[in-house]
Protein backbone atom coordinates (compact mmCIF):
# COMPACT_ATOMS: atom_id res chain seq x y z
CA UNK A 1 0.00 0.00 0.00
CA UNK A 2 1.12 3.49 -1.05
CA UNK A 3 1.26 5.55 2.15
CA UNK A 4 2.03 9.09 0.43
CA UNK A 5 -0.79 10.13 -2.36
CA UNK A 6 -0.09 13.23 -4.27
CA UNK A 7 -2.25 15.92 -5.16
CA UNK A 8 -1.80 17.69 -8.64
CA UNK A 9 -3.77 20.55 -9.07
CA UNK A 10 -5.10 21.56 -12.25
CA UNK A 11 -5.02 25.57 -12.67
CA UNK A 12 -6.65 25.35 -16.82
CA UNK A 13 -9.62 27.20 -15.30
CA UNK A 14 -8.28 29.97 -13.24
CA UNK A 15 -7.17 30.79 -17.25
CA UNK A 16 -10.69 29.73 -18.61
CA UNK A 17 -11.90 32.67 -15.87
CA UNK A 18 -8.82 35.14 -17.16
CA UNK A 19 -9.37 34.61 -21.08
CA UNK A 20 -13.32 35.53 -20.90
CA UNK A 21 -12.12 38.81 -20.50
CA UNK A 22 -8.45 38.49 -22.35
CA UNK A 23 -6.84 40.17 -19.70
CA UNK A 24 -4.54 39.19 -16.88
CA UNK A 25 -6.71 38.54 -13.65
CA UNK A 26 -6.75 35.81 -12.48
CA UNK A 27 -3.55 35.08 -12.94
CA UNK A 28 -3.14 31.37 -13.16
CA UNK A 29 0.63 31.44 -11.69
CA UNK A 30 -1.34 32.92 -8.56
CA UNK A 31 -3.32 30.32 -8.26
CA UNK A 32 -0.37 27.80 -8.50
CA UNK A 33 2.00 29.64 -6.10
CA UNK A 34 -1.50 29.09 -3.91
CA UNK A 35 -1.95 25.65 -4.58
CA UNK A 36 2.24 24.95 -3.56
CA UNK A 37 1.42 26.58 -0.10
CA UNK A 38 -2.11 24.85 0.31
CA UNK A 39 -0.28 21.48 -0.17
CA UNK A 40 -0.19 20.10 -3.80
CA UNK A 41 2.22 18.32 -5.09
CA UNK A 42 2.45 19.46 -8.36
CA UNK A 43 0.50 21.87 -10.87
CA UNK A 44 -0.50 20.12 -14.22
CA UNK A 45 -1.40 22.16 -16.92
CA UNK A 46 -2.99 21.46 -20.36
CA UNK A 47 -2.29 23.29 -23.34
CA UNK A 48 -4.25 22.61 -25.83
CA UNK A 49 -4.18 23.30 -29.48
CA UNK A 50 -6.54 26.03 -29.23
CA UNK A 51 -4.89 27.69 -26.85
CA UNK A 52 -8.86 28.04 -25.14
CA UNK A 53 -7.38 28.61 -21.38
CA UNK A 54 -3.96 27.87 -20.60
CA UNK A 55 -1.27 29.87 -23.02
CA UNK A 56 1.96 29.28 -24.20
CA UNK A 57 3.36 31.96 -21.92
CA UNK A 58 1.92 30.47 -18.81
CA UNK A 59 3.47 27.41 -19.58
CA UNK A 60 6.83 29.29 -20.03
CA UNK A 61 6.41 31.00 -16.53
CA UNK A 62 4.99 27.97 -14.74
CA UNK A 63 8.16 26.07 -15.18
CA UNK A 64 10.42 29.20 -14.49
CA UNK A 65 9.01 30.74 -11.32
CA UNK A 66 6.56 27.65 -9.94
CA UNK A 67 9.02 25.50 -7.49
CA UNK A 68 6.32 22.99 -8.09
CA UNK A 69 7.21 20.38 -11.15
CA UNK A 70 4.95 20.75 -14.30
CA UNK A 71 2.69 18.24 -15.76
CA UNK A 72 2.04 19.03 -18.93
CA UNK A 73 -1.14 17.85 -20.03
CA UNK A 74 -1.07 17.60 -24.27
CA UNK A 75 -2.03 16.10 -27.51
CA UNK A 76 0.39 13.32 -29.14
CA UNK A 77 1.71 16.59 -32.23
CA UNK A 78 4.72 18.01 -33.50
CA UNK A 79 3.37 21.36 -32.25
CA UNK A 80 3.20 19.99 -28.68
CA UNK A 81 6.24 17.94 -29.00
CA UNK A 82 8.33 20.94 -29.68
CA UNK A 83 6.66 22.75 -27.35
CA UNK A 84 7.23 20.19 -24.57
CA UNK A 85 11.07 19.54 -25.73
CA UNK A 86 11.88 23.39 -25.01
CA UNK A 87 10.19 23.56 -22.04
CA UNK A 88 11.61 20.27 -20.23
CA UNK A 89 8.74 20.38 -17.73
CA UNK A 90 8.94 17.13 -15.02
CA UNK A 91 6.19 15.09 -17.17
CA UNK A 92 3.98 15.10 -19.82
CA UNK A 93 0.41 13.18 -19.90
CA UNK A 94 -0.73 12.33 -22.92
CA UNK A 95 -4.09 13.09 -23.51
CA UNK A 96 -7.03 12.88 -26.39
CA UNK A 97 -7.93 16.25 -27.80
CA UNK A 98 -11.14 16.93 -30.03
CA UNK A 99 -11.38 20.60 -31.07
CA UNK A 100 -15.27 20.64 -30.41
CA UNK A 101 -15.39 18.71 -26.59
CA UNK A 102 -15.97 20.70 -23.59
CA UNK A 103 -13.47 18.88 -21.67
CA UNK A 104 -10.83 15.45 -22.64
CA UNK A 105 -14.27 12.99 -23.05
CA UNK A 106 -12.78 9.54 -22.92
CA UNK A 107 -9.09 8.13 -22.38
CA UNK A 108 -6.53 8.08 -25.60
CA UNK A 109 -6.63 5.03 -27.77
CA UNK A 110 -3.27 3.70 -26.78
CA UNK A 111 -4.41 0.20 -28.39
CA UNK A 112 -5.44 1.30 -31.82
CA UNK A 113 -2.51 4.21 -31.92
CA UNK A 114 0.44 2.53 -30.76
CA UNK A 115 2.72 2.80 -33.59
CA UNK A 116 2.15 6.71 -34.03
CA UNK A 117 2.35 7.01 -29.90
CA UNK A 118 5.54 5.19 -29.54
CA UNK A 119 7.71 7.82 -31.21
CA UNK A 120 6.48 10.63 -28.79
CA UNK A 121 6.47 8.73 -25.61
CA UNK A 122 10.24 7.96 -26.36
CA UNK A 123 11.31 11.28 -27.66
CA UNK A 124 9.76 12.88 -24.58
CA UNK A 125 11.57 9.74 -22.23
CA UNK A 126 14.91 11.08 -23.99
CA UNK A 127 14.46 14.50 -23.00
CA UNK A 128 14.26 13.29 -19.38
CA UNK A 129 10.69 13.84 -19.36
CA UNK A 130 8.40 11.65 -17.13
CA UNK A 131 5.81 10.43 -19.52
CA UNK A 132 2.28 9.71 -18.60
CA UNK A 133 -0.81 8.04 -20.86
CA UNK A 134 -4.52 9.02 -19.72
CA UNK A 135 -6.49 6.35 -20.62
CA UNK A 136 -9.65 4.23 -19.61
CA UNK A 137 -9.59 2.03 -17.05
CA UNK A 138 -9.41 -0.83 -19.64
CA UNK A 139 -6.50 -3.80 -19.31
CA UNK A 140 -6.05 -3.88 -22.93
CA UNK A 141 -5.15 0.21 -22.65
CA UNK A 142 -3.12 -0.68 -19.69
CA UNK A 143 -1.23 -3.54 -21.77
CA UNK A 144 -0.74 -0.85 -24.59
CA UNK A 145 0.76 1.35 -22.46
CA UNK A 146 3.81 -0.66 -21.16
CA UNK A 147 3.96 -1.36 -25.21
CA UNK A 148 4.67 1.92 -26.24
CA UNK A 149 6.98 2.26 -23.22
CA UNK A 150 5.01 4.72 -21.12
CA UNK A 151 6.38 4.50 -17.21
CA UNK A 152 2.70 5.96 -16.02
CA UNK A 153 -1.01 6.03 -16.56
CA UNK A 154 -3.60 8.59 -15.20
CA UNK A 155 -6.79 6.48 -15.31
CA UNK A 156 -10.05 8.27 -16.17
CA UNK A 157 -12.07 8.66 -13.52
CA UNK A 158 -15.06 10.97 -15.36
CA UNK A 159 -17.27 8.22 -15.84
CA UNK A 160 -17.08 6.82 -11.97
CA UNK A 161 -17.61 10.75 -11.49
CA UNK A 162 -20.55 11.67 -13.57
CA UNK A 163 -22.98 8.61 -12.58
CA UNK A 164 -25.57 8.81 -9.56
CA UNK A 165 -24.30 6.97 -6.41
CA UNK A 166 -25.52 3.44 -7.07
CA UNK A 167 -24.41 -0.47 -8.37
CA UNK A 168 -23.31 1.17 -11.72
CA UNK A 169 -20.88 3.99 -9.93
CA UNK A 170 -20.11 1.05 -7.23
CA UNK A 171 -19.22 -0.95 -10.40
CA UNK A 172 -16.92 1.76 -12.45
CA UNK A 173 -15.19 2.26 -9.47
CA UNK A 174 -14.50 -1.89 -9.53
CA UNK A 175 -13.18 -1.13 -12.60
CA UNK A 176 -11.09 1.49 -11.85
CA UNK A 177 -9.93 -0.62 -8.62
CA UNK A 178 -9.26 -3.64 -10.73
CA UNK A 179 -7.39 -1.49 -13.68
CA UNK A 180 -5.13 0.36 -10.95
CA UNK A 181 -4.00 -3.54 -9.87
CA UNK A 182 -3.04 -4.70 -13.25
CA UNK A 183 -1.40 -1.48 -14.01
CA UNK A 184 0.93 -1.49 -11.11
CA UNK A 185 1.20 -5.25 -11.60
CA UNK A 186 2.53 -4.45 -14.91
CA UNK A 187 5.14 -2.46 -13.24
CA UNK A 188 3.52 0.84 -14.12
CA UNK A 189 2.64 4.17 -12.33
CA UNK A 190 -0.77 4.76 -11.39
CA UNK A 191 -2.22 7.86 -11.00
CA UNK A 192 -5.94 9.28 -11.70
CA UNK A 193 -7.93 12.09 -12.20
CA UNK A 194 -10.54 13.77 -14.06
CA UNK A 195 -14.17 15.20 -12.49
CA UNK A 196 -13.08 14.46 -9.20
CA UNK A 197 -14.73 16.68 -6.00
CA UNK A 198 -15.52 16.08 -2.21
CA UNK A 199 -18.12 13.67 -2.85
CA UNK A 200 -16.02 11.48 -5.55
CA UNK A 201 -12.29 11.54 -4.51
CA UNK A 202 -12.55 8.92 -0.45
CA UNK A 203 -13.03 5.58 -3.11
CA UNK A 204 -10.74 7.17 -5.63
CA UNK A 205 -7.83 7.66 -2.75
CA UNK A 206 -8.59 4.33 -1.00
CA UNK A 207 -7.18 2.37 -3.68
CA UNK A 208 -3.94 1.22 -2.97
CA UNK A 209 -1.82 1.09 -6.27
CA UNK A 210 -2.80 4.79 -6.74
CA UNK A 211 -0.02 7.12 -6.26
CA UNK A 212 -1.34 10.99 -7.50
CA UNK A 213 -4.82 12.61 -8.49
CA UNK A 214 -5.50 15.21 -10.24
CA UNK A 215 -8.06 17.53 -9.84
CA UNK A 216 -9.05 20.83 -11.47
CA UNK A 217 -12.99 21.78 -12.38
CA UNK A 218 -14.04 21.39 -8.90
CA UNK A 219 -10.78 22.68 -7.05
CA UNK A 220 -11.55 26.32 -8.91
CA UNK A 221 -15.11 26.03 -8.60
CA UNK A 222 -15.25 25.47 -5.43
CA UNK A 223 -12.57 28.62 -4.59
CA UNK A 224 -15.54 30.68 -6.08
CA UNK A 225 -17.43 29.92 -2.64
CA UNK A 226 -14.75 29.17 0.02
CA UNK A 227 -11.13 30.20 -1.65
CA UNK A 228 -9.04 28.07 -3.66
CA UNK A 229 -6.36 27.65 -0.34
CA UNK A 230 -9.23 26.40 1.61
CA UNK A 231 -10.44 23.92 -1.26
CA UNK A 232 -7.73 22.86 -2.12
CA UNK A 233 -6.78 21.98 1.76
CA UNK A 234 -10.21 20.64 2.08
CA UNK A 235 -9.68 17.33 -0.61
CA UNK A 236 -6.29 17.33 0.94
CA UNK A 237 -7.55 16.24 3.57
CA UNK A 238 -10.52 14.35 2.46
CA UNK A 239 -7.77 12.33 0.23
CA UNK A 240 -5.41 11.90 3.12
CA UNK A 241 -8.25 10.98 5.49
CA UNK A 242 -9.52 7.98 2.89
CA UNK A 243 -5.76 6.68 2.40
CA UNK A 244 -5.15 6.33 6.10
CA UNK A 245 -8.17 4.56 6.76
CA UNK A 246 -7.91 2.13 3.89
CA UNK A 247 -4.34 1.64 5.01
CA UNK A 248 -5.68 1.34 8.69
CA UNK A 249 -8.46 -1.08 7.20
CA UNK A 250 -5.25 -3.06 5.28
CA UNK A 251 -3.50 -3.32 8.41
CA UNK A 252 -6.10 -4.46 10.71
N1 LIG B 1 -6.42 14.55 -15.71
C1 LIG B 1 -6.49 14.76 -17.05
C2 LIG B 1 -5.66 13.92 -17.94
C3 LIG B 1 -7.29 15.79 -17.58
O1 LIG B 1 -7.34 16.00 -18.91
C4 LIG B 1 -8.00 16.62 -16.68
C5 LIG B 1 -8.80 17.77 -17.21
O2 LIG B 1 -7.94 18.68 -17.81
C6 LIG B 1 -7.88 16.36 -15.31
C7 LIG B 1 -7.10 15.30 -14.85
C8 LIG B 1 -8.58 17.19 -14.30
O3 LIG B 1 -9.96 17.01 -14.44
P1 LIG B 1 -10.93 17.98 -13.67
O4 LIG B 1 -10.64 19.37 -14.15
O5 LIG B 1 -12.28 17.49 -14.05
O6 LIG B 1 -10.64 17.82 -12.20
Amino acid sequence: MTEALRLGVNIDHVATIRNARGGRHPEPLRAAAMAASAGADGIVAHLREDRRHIGDEDIARLIDEIDLPLNLEMAATEEMLGIALRHAPEGACLVPEKRRELTTEGGLDVLGHADELKPYVERLKDAGIFVSIFVDPSPRQLEACVAVGAPAVELHTGHYCDLPPGPARQAELRRIADAARFGASLGLEVRAGHGLSYDTVGPIAAIAEVVELNIGHFLIGEAIFSGLDSAIRRMRSLMDKARAEALGVRSA
